[in-house]
């Protein structure tokens, strides 16, 4: 297993729109474990493949405090949706923010298993809020997208100087 970098707002490769997974192999089972491993280190309870630079659609997720339950989720697509919610959500792409966003409350999700089987499954609570949150990773759209264009603005250009003092620190 390995650690995979995680982009961070503004890279435009956020951005990019994943394609449908064609096969289910064991290379995108040992990529599945390599983003449990690095959503667990960041620590996050969603990671999608669109945020370690690999534009495919699936995510994974856990939402347990024990890391007791990983979730797979391969192809998803919301069949449909009902109710509304507002959580605030942060976002490993976007560390250290945290914005309310409104969602559906509940959802119907079509998606492929890790063994390539399909299911079709109603889930509510923060998994709902969290795979929404993920599908639109896949679509190129973060959470940021849901509040103002001012206050985006501020936090990329307070991300951008973080980084900038990062870069200085690594190279003195
Ligand atoms: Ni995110």
């Amino acid at each position: 297993m390995a650690k995979l970098t995680i982009l961070e707002f503004p890279d435009p490769r956020l951005r990019k729109k994943a394609r449908p997974v064609e096969a289910v192999d064991d290379a995108l089972r040992a990529t599945i474990d390599d983003m449990f491993e690095t959503m667990y280190a960041a620590p996050g309870i969603g990671l999608a493949a669109t945020q370690v630079d690999i534009h495919k659609r699936f995510l994974v997720a856990d939402v347990s405090s024990d890391q007791s339950d990983p979730r797979v989720f391969i192809n998803p697509v919301i069949v449909e949706k009902d109710g509304v919610t507002v959580t605030e959500e942060g976002c490993l792409s976007v560390p250290g923010y945290y914005e309310e966003v409104k969602r559906a409350d509940t959802i119907r999700l079509k998606y492929l298993d890790r063994n390539g089987e399909v299911h079709e499954e109603n889930l509510d609570g923060m998994l709902a809020v969290c795979v929404q949150h993920e599908i639109d990773h896949l679509d190129g759209k973060l959470f940021v997208d849901y509040i103002s264009e001012a206050k985006r603005t501020r936090i990329r250009k307070r991300l951008e100087k973080d980084r900038r003092h990062q870069a200085a620190a690594v190279s003195a």
